[in-house]
């Protein structure tokens, strides 16, 4: 089945926006290396074209959590499905995420990366719905923050599709 797709982000939009972000976390890690950490799978579109926007040193490493249970609302506790090839001891850590919806997936993962003992951790995400949250998770540097709809494209994905669409769009 297709679905229909409306635009809410076009592609310009999205590459500018990243673009001002590149810029800005360039700013505020002069001098140092930033670690990456792409959330897979919805995360690597958007890390790949931030990465690109860097201009200080960077690493990458990627990790994939899911959810226990197949409800989304479940207990908040994520599974690890693919865990961090390196260690990030006393590594400068940017979590790159494309969506913080209720904020459980995200408060779990930045608490369990901190015990690793990094030097610092911040989380960058495309998209943000503040009005979906329910567990507080502060996020450092956002894209654009949205209204509860269910986004698609840029890595976002329904039922697994639509991931490669070059903007952000709303199912419906
Ligand atoms: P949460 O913040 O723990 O609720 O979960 C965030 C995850 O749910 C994201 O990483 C996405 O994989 C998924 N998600 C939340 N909202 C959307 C959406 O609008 N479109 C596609 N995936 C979404
Ligand atoms: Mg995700």
């Amino acid at each position: 089945m297709t679905e229909k797709i409306r635009e809410l982000i076009s592609e310009v939009e999205v590459d500018r926006r990243i673009s001002e972000l590149g810029a800005q976390i360039s700013k505020d890690y002069a001098g140092k290396c930033i670690h990456l950490i792409c959330v897979l799978k919805g995360g690597s579109f958007f890390m790949c074209e931030l990465a690109k926007r860097i201009t200080v040193d960077v690493t990458i490493d990627f990790m994939s959590v899911s959810s226990y249970g197949s409800d989304t609302k479940s207990s908040g506790v994520v599974k690890i499905v693919k865990d961090l090839d390196e260690s990030i001891k006393d590594r400068d850590v940017l979590v790159v995420e494309d969506i913080v919806d209720s904020g459980r997936t995200l408060s779990y993962l930045l608490d369990m990366l901190k015990d690793r003992g990094p030097e610092s951790v911040k989380l960058c995400t495309l998209l943000d719905k503040p009005d979906r949250r329910v567990v507080d998770v502060n996020v450092d540097y956002t894209g654009f923050r949205i209204p509860d709809e269910f986004v698609v494209g840029y890595g976002l994905d329904y039922n697994q599709k639509y991931r490669n669409l070059p903007f952000i769009g709303i199912i419906g």
